[in-house]
């Protein structure tokens, strides 16, 4: 084996306030880079790879995720994988396919139409009623970063009072980098408590994400409870991590861009292009990582079997060639799709909720409460590589006389 050797691309420090000009600077070198678009100083040089690439072109970065055949999702079993367990994410080929098509099962249209009325809408604006009367909150503390989670407790079914439970052990869990015994903790303490709630299930069916699991049958097969509680937790850095801060680079935007955020405010139909510009120009995660299963090329530069790819979507977001001023936030541009969501088959199975979610919470927010304002105590600004959100929102506003509509 041949001793690791750090590139010296791997060494440069990320601004976490704003990576994107380091972004823009490698797209103008090329489709495809040799080191990282991550912060690899605090990694002993021994537990760094070899071989790191990183795609930052959209159509580099779109390649690596359309071929399967090449690049695979692997090195998440080494990662979340050890907190969360076996799931689709690290999955390639026909177990992907037919293990996705057993958990899909819990995300159909038809549940979404009724998620809508039934769960998100409620929950949103039970969150307002919490601060609508205060005339100030910090939208991140009081907002987003609680309704995906309130939203996911109740799309599991999980009982009212477990809340606080639920959401501790779920924050320690997607807070693994930071703390990982806590996490390992968390994940065991989820694994017991899903457990139970499969086998409940299982004697009385009902009718949410996880009765939806317990019952999927695809040709016979079904699902393992370790296929069931390891999916269960993949949830949470999937769906409660990524909504919350991608719902606050959203509200962000807008309340430092005052006229997009004002013609939004007169037209809510214009939430939906605002959701797909936030999501373009300030995706919440903007790197992942994939493996080369074999020699290869991307962009013309040679890639080694068991190389490690950064794919970087918020690099491929920004590329010049696919969007005019592309680092303009900018509600009214002509829409051309991004790639916050991933493409081929590992494509976010969340995506649809994802809107929805989003699309409800601004929509109650810009009903019930007036006049807006971002004041700029603690400066509040988008932070962080490869996650990204907002350290704080902290507003002012009156409320209107509107009345949650169910
Ligand atoms: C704005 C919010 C979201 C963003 C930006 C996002 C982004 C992504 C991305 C980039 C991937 C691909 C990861 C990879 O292959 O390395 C992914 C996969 C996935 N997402 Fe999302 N996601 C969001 C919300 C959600 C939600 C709400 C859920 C479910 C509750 C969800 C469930 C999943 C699942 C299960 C996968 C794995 C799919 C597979 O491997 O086949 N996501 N997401």
């Amino acid at each position: 084996m041949q001793s690791p050797v750090r590139d010296t691309a791997m060494d440069e420090p990320i601004d976490l306030r704003d990576p994107y000009p380091m972004f823009a600077r490698r797209r103008r070198e090329g489709g495809v880079f040799r080191g990282s678009v991550m912060d690899w100083s605090k990694t002993p040089a021994s537990m760094t790879p070899q071989n790191v690439y990183a795609a930052v072109s959209f159509e580099a970065v779109n390649r690596v995720f359309r071929d399967g055949k090449a690049f695979n999702s692997a090195i998440y079993d080494s990662t979340i994988g050890l907190f969360i367990g076996p799931t689709i994410l690290a999955m390639e080929g026909k177990a992907h396919w037919a293990h996705r098509n057993l958990v899909s099962a819990a995300f159909k249209s038809r549940s979404l139409a009724r998620w809508e009325p039934e769960i998100v809408r409620p929950v949103v604006n039970s969150l307002i009623d919490e601060f609508v009367d205060i005339g100030e909150a910090d939208l991140v503390r009081d907002f987003t970063f609680e309704f995906p989670t309130r939203v996911i407790s109740k799309l599991l079914g999980l009982p009212d009072e477990d809340l606080p439970w639920f959401r501790k052990r779920a924050v320690a869990l997607i807070s693994y980098a930071v703390d990982y015994q806590r996490a390992f903790e968390a994940s065991a303490e989820l694994k017991d408590y899903f457990l139970a709630l499969i086998d409940q299930r299982r004697s009385a069916p009902t009718e949410d994400i996880i009765g939806d699991l317990v019952s999927a049958e695809i040709d016979g097969e079904r699902l393992t409870d370790e296929a069931i509680f390891s999916f269960l937790r993949l949830l949470l850095p999937a769906g409660l991590e990524t909504t919350y801060r991608s719902s606050g680079n959203l509200l962000y935007l807008l309340l430092t861009h005052r006229d997009q955020f004002d013609a939004v405010t007169a037209d809510h139909d214009l939430i939906g292009s605002a959701i797909e510009e936030a999501l373009r120009f300030e995706t919440p995660l903007t790197t992942v990582q994939r493996f080369a299963r074999e020699d290869t090329e991307i962009d013309g530069v040679p890639i080694e079997a068991g190389s490690v790819i950064d794919v970087c979507i918020g690099s491929a977001n920004r590329d010049e060639r696919r969007w005019e001023r592309s680092e303009e936030f900018d509600i009214f541009r002509t829409r051309t799709p991004h790639i916050s969501f991933a493409a081929g088959e590992h494509t976010c199975m969340g995506l649809h909720l994802a809107r929805m979610e989003t699309r409800v919470a601004v929509e109650c927010l810009l009903t019930r409460l007036d006049d807006i304002r971002l004041t700029t105590d603690n400066d509040p600004h988008i932070h962080g590589q490869p996650f990204r959100s907002p350290t704080a929102l902290p507003v002012t506003f009156r409320p209107t006389s509107a009345q949650p509509a169910e």
